[in-house]
This record gives C-alpha cells, structure tokens and sequence, in this order.
C-alpha cells in the first residue's frame, strides 16, 4: 500500500481530511450497523441536540507504525469505556465499547495510506465522538444519535516537540465540583477556549487549573493530566473527582512501577508542593509527555529544576518506555496493544 506524499516529520496537529470517516445513527432505541463513507459532511437539522445544548462527547487515541511495519493502537478498549461513561452522563446511549474497537479498526485500516511511517515523530490521531442529532428545544436529551470516527495524521500538540513549556496557573476553572471535568463532554472544552486562548495571548502554552472548589490543589490542563516526579525520584500523579481519567498517565504509572521499579503516588498535589518538585511533565495521547520547564502564578515563577531547555531524565525514561511500548520496541503489558495491520 503506498503512503500519501506528505512531508511527515514536520507534520502540525490540526485536521486534515482523509479518505474514509465511521458513521453509525442511533434512531428508535437502537444504533445501526454503521459503515464508512467518503462524505466528511454532516447534515442535521438547524435545531439538533448539539447544536441548542451541546450534547456531545469524544475520544482521543492514536494508531502507529511500529518497529516492524505493523499499524497497532494503544488501548483502545479504555477509550470505549471511558465514551461509555461519558455518554452516560450527557444522557446519550451507549456505543458499545466492543463496537467501538471494531469501528476504530475498520476506519484506520481504510485509511492506511494516512498512517505516519516509523520513525517519522508523526501518528495518525483518531477521533470517535457520538452528538444529539435530532431536534431539541426544551431542556431534553436528543431521540437520535450519530457516532462517527475521523482520522488525520499528526505532529506534536505542542510546538517545538520535547521543548519544555511555559504555564500559568488559571483564575478560570476547568470543571464544576460533581461536575463534568471527569467525562470528555465536547462542552468542557468550548469552556476553555477562552481561558486558553487568553494564555496563549499572554505568553503561556496551556493553563495549570485548579481544584474548583478550594482552588488550593492542582488538577490538569485544558488537554492532558499533570505527573510530578520528586527530588527522590518518586512519580506523583494529582488524584481528583473532577480530572478526566488520562489512559496515558493511567498507562504512565504501571509503567514506572513495573517497568522502571519507581514508587507511583496517586493523591492530592497543593499548590504550594509544586515548588519542591524536580519535574514536570504533561501526558496525554495528544501530550504524549511534554515536560513543563516553569509554572507562573501571578507574580511568583516556578521553575522547574529540570529547566528550559530538554525534558527531565526521570520523564525521558518515563517517554522512551512508553513510546518504545507503543511502537513496538518494547514488550507491552498484555491487552495494551490492538494490531490492525
Ligand atoms: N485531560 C484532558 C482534559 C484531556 O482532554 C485529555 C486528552 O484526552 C487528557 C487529560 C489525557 O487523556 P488520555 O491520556 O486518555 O488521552
Ligand atoms: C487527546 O489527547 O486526545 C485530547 O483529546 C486532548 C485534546 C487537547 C486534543
């Protein structure tokens, strides 16, 4: 199969349109069978679901060529649970996690030709999200669905690659107490398009947000979670109600434990620890890890031991094991990878 000509390794993370997209409709209590199509449009009416209440949700995964010219996607069975849990809580039905998986590997084998090559530093980022289709206009869910699945080849989420970033803490909040922080509802991120955007205004490349209700503990950005690696060595990973459940830091932490023989720490992470930390780093399918080199809040700097200049070493070994996993260089815990070609 040959690859599209594109100039790989210098690849952003934005969309591009690819050959095939998913697209399976839930009408009278029941989804379809779904099936691929070329139309990367979408017709619905002026009054649906999404578009009055912003009922819709989504996942994030990526596909990988590996070492030995294999395309694999790394867990994608989380990615159905957590849309199952999503969906339950916006009131949509459920895309069964098993379908899921199917669909995600029906839709990146059409488009194998879109597959970043091994070694290139791109990958192929995959997209399911489900949203209200039918019309809506009291205070309801939707009758009808669509869940598709979109792919598009891409570089690093964060430009410069490896390079550490600049952050702020925020004064906007990212998620409500016994709110939606910790499902990947569309609308938790129209709401941080401002507090971003308002970032990227001054300088910073994402926002640190905090515990809503004391605002005293750290939570994760707009896009990944936080891990924080000590002066002894010891990863540490902020534990919350409100922070979306990261695959990659869930994945992070067996790997430093099993892998790498670290002590692993789940649990709340103030403020005011942050200073005493020796990394910083940000892990997310779309992060991978990017390490942090300093953390402004307001008139106090925080920066970081490891610097401005490369990723920590205890964040390099912690990247160089779990990007080896999922490109195949390194055995993988059993279940973790899906080959599709
Ligand atoms: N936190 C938020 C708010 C995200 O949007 C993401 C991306 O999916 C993550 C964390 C990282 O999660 P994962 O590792 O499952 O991609
Ligand atoms: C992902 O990492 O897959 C996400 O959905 C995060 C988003 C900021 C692109």
């Amino acid at each position: 199969m040959e690859k599209k000509n594109l100039d790989w390794a210098n690849l952003s993370f934005s969309y591009m349109k690819t050959d095939k997209r998913f697209v399976a409709n839930y009408r009278n209590g029941a989804w379809d069978d779904g099936q691929l199509t070329d139309d990367d449009k979408v017709v619905i009416t002026e009054c649906a679901g999404v578009l009055q209440y912003s009922q819709s949700c989504f996942e994030g995964l990526k596909a990988y060529t590996t070492e030995d010219g294999h395309v694999v996607c790394f867990r994608p069975d989380l990615n159905g649970q957590r849309m199952e849990d999503s969906c339950r809580r916006l009131e949509m039905p459920v895309f069964p996690t098993e379908r899921f998986v199917d669909a995600v590997v029906e839709t990146v084998k059409a488009n194998l030709a879109w597959v970043p090559p091994y070694g290139s530093g791109a990958t192929l980022y995959i997209r399911p999200y489900m949203f209200g289709s039918s019309a809506v206009i009291g205070v309801k869910p939707a009758e009808e669905y669509q869940f598709r699945i979109l792919v598009t080849p891409v570089g690093p989420y964060f430009k410069g690659g490896a390079k550490p970033i600049v952050i702020r803490v925020s004064d906007f909040d990212r998620a409500a107490p016994h709110g939606t922080g910790h499902i990947k509802a569309g609308l938790n991120y129209a709401m941080s398009l401002h507090p971003i955007m308002d970032a990227h205004r001054q300088g910073y490349a994402e926002n640190m947000y905090l515990d809503p209700a004391t605002r005293t503990k750290v939570e994760e950005t707009g896009g990944a979670n936080f891990i924080f690696i000590t002066k002894d060595g010891i990863l540490v990973t902020p534990k919350s109600e409100s922070i979306l459940p990261s695959i990659t830091r869930r994945s992070l932490l067996y790997v430093a434990e099993h892998y790498l023989g670290m002590k692993v720490e789940e649990r709340e992470v103030p403020l005011a620890e942050v200073p005493s930390f020796a990394e910083v780093g940000l892990c997310g399918t779309a992060a991978v890890i990017s390490p942090v080199g300093k953390i402004v809040n307001h008139d106090q700097e925080i920066c970081v031991p490891s610097g401005m200049d490369n990723m920590g070493p205890v964040l390099t070994k912690l990247y160089d094991t779990l990007t080896g996993i999922q490109m195949g260089r390194i055995e993988a815990p059993e279940g973790w990878i899906k080959r599709i070609a």
